[in-house]
């Protein structure tokens, strides 16, 4: 088993999208990882549901679409016409998480929950057999390029636990700054899925550095 490889489109150069997005198409990257920042949940804003479509346009590989926005069950339906595969919402932002979820599910696609650093992968236990996939933020969410939280391979490994003792098939991901020194530790953890944006995009050839992530472990 390798790790599923999800390289964030948010490091990449937004005035040559089409061409970032065929590279990736060209790679062994599994996902294309979508993050939306409304400017509210998060302290920065990226692009928004015309941008997304454009790049599903291009795209040959499912779209990840990681939602850092209040209220995301408002913008689910335009996100999923947009062509998301997987829709993520966090955890902090919906307090009616299994009805998001439901509804996520409802319209065909795979229902992602995502967790802050500070918050616990506990939070989870009554409702992880509702989730496709975990996304373990490891920086605190809105900004490309942040230092790894060490405390994430313990994490991983509680929510690992909690998957396995209620025999569920959830997927785990990990996102923000992932790079070949923590990807092996990533998966030895219990990964699944590793998000990468800058270690991929601000390297010389992305292409063989998506490569190396799944090969690393
Ligand atoms: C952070 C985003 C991440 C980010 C990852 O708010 O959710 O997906 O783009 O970028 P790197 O790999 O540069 O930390
Ligand atoms: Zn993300």
């Amino acid at each position: 088993m390798k790790p599923l490889i999800a390289p964030s489109i948010l490091a990449s150069d937004f005035a040559n999208l089409q061409k970032e997005v065929e590279m990736l198409n060209q790679s062994e990257a599994d996902y294309i990882h979508v993050d939306i920042m409304d400017g509210v949940f998060v302290p920065n804003i990226s692009f928004g549901i015309p941008v997304t479509e454009a790049i599903h346009k291009h795209a040959k590989k499912p779209m990840d679409v990681h939602l850092m926005i209040v209220r995301p069950e408002n913008y689910l339906e335009a996100f999923r016409k947009a062509g998301a595969e997987i829709l993520t919402v966090h955890l902090e932002a919906c307090p009616h998480l299994h009805r998001t979820l439901q509804a996520i599910k409802q319209m065909g696609a795979k229902a992602g929950v995502a967790i802050n650093p500070h918050t616990s992968v506990t939070l989870l236990a009554e409702i992880i057999e509702e989730v496709d996939l975990v996304c373990v933020m490891s920086v605190n969410p809105g900004f490309g390029g942040q230092k790894f939280i060490e405390n994430t391979y313990s994490k991983v490994s509680r929510l690992k636990d909690l998957i396995i003792s209620k025999n569920s098939k959830t997927l785990i991901e990990v996102d923000g700054g992932v790079n070949l020194t923590n990807a092996p530790l990533l998966f030895q953890a219990g990964a699944d899925v590793l998000v990468a944006g800058s270690f991929v995009f601000n390297s010389a050839d992305p292409i063989q550095i998506i490569s190396q992530l799944k090969e690393s472990v």
